[in-house]
């Protein structure tokens, strides 16, 4: 069992994992545990962090923590933790999108599970993170990257899961307007700080103002006759909210699907 109470692990040591791992070192009371696959990534965070270590195999990895964090591919989850020495004390926190508890219960022993669904956002920081369910020993761990929800149940989660990729499209959006308006002659770099931080900007407005309705808010920023509403009425007129539903529903019945 853990040395330390505040040891982590980190089963899966891809591309998600590199953001929350830099998240977690920070915290020096804090021990990470990597899983040994992909060695060149795992070995590259232990160099750069003194509380970061690579375990020998992922059955060492379990027996020097409490909790593990599961970032391998949702496809790859189950069998991945199947056979290692889960204990009572353990909790295994599972951040594969669309991979039910049922399909990880068996391999998990005795282990308490739970689910988080953490995004990169959570090396500053900035992850909303949704949890399910709301144990102590996973919150404990996720609130280091950014906001925790708890939800109600697994079907909850799925709909969250979708705003994961939600973020990427953002970055999407981000990039789209910031080219097109260095093509119309705004300098790159001030196009991309523009942009990004116009993002930030209207986030952190709806944010900042729980108490009012979203529509009311946007109905505020509509100048009858000006700019917003011209561009809005555009994006109307062509139904493009319309394809961020579709795409939204797409990703939801994705998820769907791997659970059924
Ligand atoms: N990427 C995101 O922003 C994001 C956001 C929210 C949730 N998620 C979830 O996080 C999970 C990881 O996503 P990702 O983008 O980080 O994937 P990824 O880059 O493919 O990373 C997964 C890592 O797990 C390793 N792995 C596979 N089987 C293993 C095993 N038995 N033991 C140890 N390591 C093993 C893989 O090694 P190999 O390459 O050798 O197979 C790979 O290094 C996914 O389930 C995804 O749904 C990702």
């Amino acid at each position: 069992m853990a040395d330390a109470p505040n040891a982590v692990g980190v089963l899966g040591v891809g591309h998600l994992a590199g953001y929350l791992v830099q998240r977690l070192a920070l915290n020096p009371a804090r021990r990470v545990v990597l899983s040994p696959r992909n060695e060149e990534r795992a070995q590259a965070l232990a160099a750069r962090h003194a509380n970061v270590t690579v375990a020998r195999d992922n059955a060492a990895l379990v027996g020097e923590v409490d909790v593990v964090l599961l970032a391998t591919r949702s496809q790859a989850a189950a069998g991945a933790i199947e056979g290692l020495p889960w204990h009572p004390a353990h909790t295994l926190v599972s951040l594969c999108a669309g991979v039910p508890l049922d399909a990880l219960m068996l391999n998990a022993g005795a282990a308490t599970l739970a689910r988080a669904m953490p995004i990169t956002a959570a090396a500053i920081g900035e992850s909303p993170t949704c949890l399910y369910p709301d144990v102590a020993a996973a919150r404990e761990v996720v609130q280091e990257f950014g906001p925790v929800h708890a939800l109600a149940d697994e079907a909850q989660l799925d709909v969250a899961s979708v705003s994961a990729a939600f973020y990427g499209w953002v970055h999407s959006l981000i990039q789209e307007m910031a080219l097109w308006s260095a093509t119309q002659g705004l300098p790159p770099a001030a196009s991309r700080a523009l942009v990004s931080q116009t993002v930030r900007a209207a986030a952190g407005m709806v944010i900042a103002q729980p108490e009012r309705s979203l529509p009311d808010l946007l109905e505020e920023l509509c100048t009858p006759g000006g700019i917003t509403e011209l561009g809005l009425q555009t994006l109307q007129d062509v139904r493009a909210f319309e394809y961020w539903q579709r795409a939204s529903q797409a990703v939801l019945d994705q998820i769907r699907s791997a659970r059924d």
